[in-house]
């Protein structure tokens, strides 16, 4: 068993950390907020952001990344995409060399296109970064529903240490050696996810769904492959798995917040609805900048772009997507 460190006590944050716990090992938990330290030093539960899930009573809670560090033999890093420069430059002075941490944000950075174990080991350039993604939400894994995952790693050991660290009954954990394959598929899906909720909000029905899932994982997987992923990750439990789980729960907050566009609110009004950072905005901006670096045709993200940030409406952006010029489905010709 191991001590870990748990940096982000969102939903996400708090439902691994009861998976780790649940699995026996020792948990610091490091939250943002003295505020949110407090109330789990009370309730041992978010009860703003995953009511109903309990850690254990020897679950520890702090808001000093030191105090999270120190003792720690690896890290669990789940904090929002947008934070997780920040937050791992605060953390870099604490971290032991070859220290694990292993990555659960989904997101691409802004204004550098860089993914998120990038950004960590940028940042702390002493660790071993790993990642893990895949359809996982937290309302369901602080349940203890089954759910399957990948880890990423640079090297099979470290993904393997990952699989053992987390695989439990309910929690299946697969490995890969493909990190950015795993990380672009976990940020694009959530922009597809906005494009899904628009459509649910203007009243479509499961076709339009449909098609935005395929047509949606077709764009995200070009995309990777240009950029080096492998394609069959694209296609695989953090590909189009986390495209249908995100595009169709009633937990995601992506679509959700799409919804809200596609009944007619703003993006601002939308994201202060939802209340929580609705990460596919940011990673909208993101994947349309990939998509014209590498000069790939991704029109769903595109649209997504138009309607967050150039006032199309959520009507005419199916219109846009309906009346493009005809196309092949799959390149059967050549
Ligand atoms: N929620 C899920 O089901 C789920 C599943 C898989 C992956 N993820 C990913 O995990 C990451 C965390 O998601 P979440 O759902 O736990 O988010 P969340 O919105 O529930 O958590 C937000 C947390 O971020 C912290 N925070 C706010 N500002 C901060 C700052 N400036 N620096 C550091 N921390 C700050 C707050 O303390 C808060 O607890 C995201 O990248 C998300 O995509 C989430």
């Amino acid at each position: 068993m191991a001590k870990i460190g748990m940096i982000g006590s969102g939903s996400w944050g708090t439902a691994i950390a009861r998976l780790l716990s649940d699995k026996g090992n020792e948990l610091v938990v490091w939250s943002f907020l003295d505020s949110e330290t407090e109330m789990f030093r009370k309730y041992h539960e978010n009860t703003e952001r995953l009511p109903g899930v309990k850690l254990p009573e020897d679950v520890r809670f702090t808001s000093s990344l030191e105090e999270a560090i120190q003792d720690a033999e690896l890290l669990v890093f789940a904090v929002p995409s947008p934070v997780v420069r920040s937050t791992a430059h605060n953390m870099s002075r604490f971290v032991k060399e070859n220290m694990l941490i292993v990555s659960l944000a989904k997101g691409i950075e802004e204004e550098t296109l860089m993914t998120m174990s990038d950004i960590i080991e940028e940042e702390i350039p002493q660790a071993d970064v790993a990642v893990l993604s895949g359809p996982s939400h937290a309302e369901e894994v602080g349940r203890g529903l089954p759910t399957t995952i990948v880890a990423g790693a640079h090297s099979r050991e470290t993904a393997m240490r990952v699989q053992e660290l987390f695989m439990s009954p309910v929690f299946r954990v697969y490995t890969s050696s493909d990190m950015l394959g795993i990380q672009i598929g976990a940020a694009l899906k959530n922009v597809i996810a906005l494009a899904a909720g628009i459509a649910d909000g203007i009243g479509y029905g499961d076709n339009v769904k449909a098609a935005l899932i395929t047509r949606g994982s077709t764009e995200i997987a070009r995309l990777g492959r240009a950029m080096g992923a492998n394609e069959k990750t694209l296609f695989g439990l953090s590909g189009i798995g986390d495209l249908i789980v995100t595009c169709a729960s009633k937990h995601s907050r992506n679509r959700m917040a799409g919804y809200l566009m596609g009944q007619g609110r703003t993006m601002k009004e939308a994201m202060d609805e939802v209340h929580q950072v609705v990460e596919g905005v940011y990673s909208a901006k993101a994947g349309l900048a990939l998509a014209e670096k590498y000069q790939i045709e991704a029109p769903i993200i595109t649209v997504v772009n138009h309607v967050l940030f150039d006032g199309l409406s959520a009507a005419d952006a199916v219109n846009e997507l309906m009346l493009r010029e005809g196309k092949d489905e799959i390149d059967s010709w050549d």
